[in-house]
């Protein structure tokens, strides 16, 4: 598959001339960005991992360390627009201590560009540029933010400098933003990729737990004087679920992980972005919101797992694309959830699945926030934890309306539904929520303001965008300080639910022209996922 980069350009200059005002969408533009440069350890000289940015990635599919990509057009003619690419030389010190950057030849030849040359040669280059366009704006990404490479200010004072040309960072990254919300086929399928290896990760991961139930896990002789060898490693913490997922997604080619994978067990599964994944399954005869361990061990000296969920929340990343999966699994118990982990399973999963069946370009995002609240008050009246009219010294006050027009479910589900996800997993920003943000529309309920207030994407979907679907229910015990004293909450049944901690699922999907595919491939239900965490499957 070769990167479409230069379809990428022509998407974003068109949304950059959108942007522009009247009269300066006739001038000449010029784009220059630097791309990341290679990270040092604090003082030392010891690398660290090296991920190019994301909108340089976009524009050039060049990741070589410390490059620059400088892109000029006429308004007249968007699609004869030009890249010039400049790398860093290789210094005999590169050679010697790492992987050099490539020779003009092999860039050449890599990528899509009209000229490649060396990263001395780029003073010269804008020079020469802002002669050939007079009248030029030069857009960069916003200066002096820490959120992108530095532009080093000898490159853009050269266009301060010319009588004609003007400098700008206000329109490039708001036009990436908007090129980047719909994916062209190529990264749909890069995207598919980095989903299919992520969730063969998280099954394996399942399966080792399921294999621990079987006791598959240990090794044959007894008392082994050896370190465990991966068929043999236990997950009986946080630590020993994360390695195996990231050793998975890594032995099938994946760099990076596109965020720390978020890997809680037990009650801690109610904290959003946990991402420590340092402690300890909860194990012993533990009260149900303890985390401290007993010591004492089965008489086969095995600890006992108390019955609690593991929340794994993570994807890998594949060529700068990724995914952003989360399945809750059952631990202890034999690998099955307890009845109530299982309720709340089976209502996370239908607020998915109500969610998927709604999907397709022109609904509102925010109608699929409601919808998911909506099926959670529903899901809670049928469990008990909400009360509803007919129960006793119940009234109107406790209808489904009335609970959703309280807002108390957002201490259940405090989160958004969903994001787009693209080369970053909560992808383009600026182009998912508009400054004054909408509204589903008229006649539309909406349910309370503070279903929104975490809703990163708040827009009407479109063909081509691909979103998560992450409903989730959880029990924090923060979450709840705030309605302990609500009139809709049977807080007898609620004490029941609270050592679930937490329970969510997150799928990947593309909007196509008809509804959506679902982009995720490991299974999400009840059957299969305590058929592979029992052993049985
Ligand atoms: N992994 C973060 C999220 O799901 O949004
Ligand atoms: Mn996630
Ligand atoms: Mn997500």
């Amino acid at each position: 598959m070769v990167y479409p980069a230069r379809k990428h350009a022509l998407k974003t200059l068109e949304k950059l001339v959108e942007l522009l005002p009247g009269s300066d969408k006739a001038k000449p533009q010029i784009i220059l960005l630097a791309g990341s440069v290679t990270p040092y350890r604090n003082d030392t000289d010891r690398e660290m991992v090296f991920r190019q940015e994301s909108n340089f990635n976009y524009l050039s599919d060049c990741n070589v360390p410390s490059s620059y990509l400088l892109l000029t057009v006429t308004p007249a003619s968007l699609e004869s627009s030009s890249l010039s690419l400049f790398i860093p030389k290789a210094e005999p010190a590169d050679i010697m201590w790492s992987v050099p950057p490539p020779s003009l030849e092999a860039a050449r030849q890599s990528y899509d560009a009209a000229y490649v040359g060396h990263t001395e040669e780029l003073s010269k280059a804008i020079s020469e540029a802002l002669v050939s366009y007079p009248n030029a704006i030069l857009h960069t990404l916003p200066s002096a933010s820490p959120l992108f490479p530095e532009l080093a200010a000898k490159y853009t004072e050269l266009a301060k400098g010319s009588p004609t040309a003007t400098v700008t960072d206000v329109y490039l990254l708001p036009a990436l933003h908007k090129a980047r919300l719909i994916k062209t086929a190529e990264e749909i399928e890069l995207i598919r990729k980095a989903n299919q290896i992520s969730s063969r990760a998280h099954e394996v991961v399942m399966r080792v737990l399921g294999n621990g139930v079987r006791g598959l896990d240990r090794p044959k002789e007894a008392g082994v004087d050896r370190p465990l060898l991966p068929g043999e490693w236990l997950i009986e913490k946080e630590a020993e679920a994360e390695a195996i997922f990231v050793a998975s997604c890594r032995r099938e080619g994946a760099v990076h992980q596109a965020y720390l994978p978020i890997v809680a067990a037990s009650t801690r599964a109610s904290t959003l972005h946990y991402c420590c994944n340092d402690k300890e399954f909860a194990w012993g005869p533990v009260k149900p919101h303890d985390h401290e361990n007993s010591d004492k061990l089965t008489a086969a000296g095995e600890h006992d797992l108390h019955p609690q969920v593991l929340l794994i929340d993570a994807g890998c990343e594949w060529d700068c694309y990724a995914s952003d999966i989360t399945r809750t699994m059952p631990v202890g118990n034999g690998g099955k959830f307890t009845p109530e982990a299982r309720a709340i399973y089976e209502l996370v999963l239908e607020m998915q699945k109500l969610s998927f069946q709604a999907l397709k370009p022109g609904l509102h995002w925010d109608a699929i926030q409601l919808l998911c609240h909506r099926t959670l008050v529903q899901g809670f009246q049928r469990l008990g934890i909400f009360k509803n009219p007919n129960s006793p010294g119940s009234g109107s006050w406790n209808s489904e309306e009335a609970i959703l027009a309280s807002g108390v479910s957002s201490a259940f589900f405090p989160h958004g539904v969903g994001h787009s996800l693209g080369m970053d997993v909560h992808d383009v920003p600026s182009a998912s929520k508009p400054a004054a943000n909408t509204t589903i529309g008229k006649g539309l309920e909406l349910g309370h303001e503070d279903f929104y207030t975490y809703l990163r994407l708040r827009l009407p979907l479109e063909e081509g965008m691909i979103v998560t679907v992450e409903p989730g229910c959880y029990f924090s015990p923060h979450l709840l300080a705030p309605v302990r004293d609500s009139r809709h909450i049977d807080h007898a049944v609620l004490k029941r639910y609270e050592a679930v901690g937490g329970i969510r699922i997150e799928d990947v999907v593309l909007i196509t022209k008809d509804g959506h595919e679902n982009l995720t491939t490991v299974r999400s239900d009840v059957e299969w996922i305590e058929g592979v965490c029992s052993g049985k499957l």
